[in-house]
């Protein structure tokens, strides 16, 4: 994938701090969301956002602001930092602090086969059809966390299309989580949906000392070189980079539940660019689109949308 700063990002950059809403910022009147409305930024929380911009290309104001203040507010007290700028000093001069906020803005829980009878409607409502139409499906997992998602779809298509080569992309903006989606490395917890046959096939399991994870946390099973070879992973902020084209499916889940609604439609929106006419994209189960028409979107079964324009 080859991504450059939109022009987006330079739109999007830090409209509230100059007084503007999202949607004003690119010309729309509609009023925001009660909850961003209620927040009243501090002047360091501002001014932090503002250089957290510069440095990150990472735009706050484009999460919902009440929640991502109260996660963030908590990082400057245990940092035992008297305010906003003072946490800004220290993160921008400690490599392990900066990772530190990054882990706290970006909320990485996810599993293999999430909502499992979503994945059985993907296998067989979306996937199959495709499959029928075309031999080589483009597909991308945007914020895709430590793999889980792009790993299940590798796997289904591999079911599905045995030897088949499709392109895969998988996506995330923090860089450290990518690492850990590269190994493939995951928890008991995490396979949770997947019966003994798929897990068997796909997976070896390793002795717990071989894996990252801590004393007593149980078994771990790691994707199989050939199936992690499936999927290509990069860094990609949502909200400031270039998107690719022509993909036939994007999934996107429990991504946008932290994007103020204003972010959220202007995603939307080029989410359906993205596409193929035809393409599918999938949002997680609390991620309903509304005004789907709108976007260029019709509703095919809950939580899957096909570009229709
Ligand atoms: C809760 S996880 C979702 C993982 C997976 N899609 C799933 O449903 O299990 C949310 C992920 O979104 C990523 N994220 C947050 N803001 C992002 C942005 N602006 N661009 C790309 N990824 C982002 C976070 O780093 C995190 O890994």
């Amino acid at each position: 994938m080859s991504y450059q700063k939109s022009d987006l990002g330079a739109v999007l950059e830090n409209p509230r701090v100059s007084g503007l809403s999202i949607k004003q910022a690119i010309g729309d009147k509609s009023t925001p969301t009660p909850s961003d409305q209620d927040f009243v930024d501090t002047p360091d929380y501002a001014e932090f956002k503002k250089q957290m911009f510069k440095k990150s290309g990472i735009n706050l104001n484009l999460y919902k602001q009440p929640q991502m203040h109260r996660r963030l507010l908590g990082m400057v007290e245990r940092a035992n930092k008297k305010n906003f700028i003072e946490y800004f000093q220290m993160v921008d001069t400690d490599e392990k602090e900066y990772a530190a906020f990054l882990d706290r803005m970006t909320i990485n829980v996810s599993e293999l086969f999430r909502n499992p009878e979503k994945w059985v409607e993907m296998r067989e409502k979306i996937l199959k059809p495709m499959l029928e139409k075309k031999s080589s499906l483009k597909i991308w997992s945007a914020g895709c966390s430590y793999g889980a998602e792009p790993y299940t779809l590798a796997i289904l298509l591999e079911q599905l299309s045995p030897g088949r080569k499709h392109t895969l992309h998988a996506s995330d903006l923090d860089q450290k989580i990518l690492a850990k989606a590269k190994e493939g490395k995951f928890s008991d917890a995490d396979v949770k949906n997947i019966d003994a046959a798929t897990l068997a096939k796909n997976f070896i399991k390793l002795e717990p000392s071989a894996g990252s994870f801590p004393a007593g946390f149980g078994a771990v099973h790691q994707v199989k070189p050939e199936i992690r070879a499936k999927v290509s992973f990069r860094a990609h902020n949502l909200l400031a980079d270039a998107f690719e084209s022509d993909y036939d499916l994007i999934c996107c889940r429990n991504v946008v539940i932290y994007f103020t609604d204003d972010a959220k439609d202007i995603l939307y929106g080029r989410f359906c660019k993205a596409l193929n006419p035809g393409g599918v994209l999938f949002v997680g189960g609390t991620e309903r689109i509304f005004d789907a028409r709108a976007k260029g979107f019709e509703s095919l079964i809950p939580f899957f949308y096909e570009r229709i324009s």
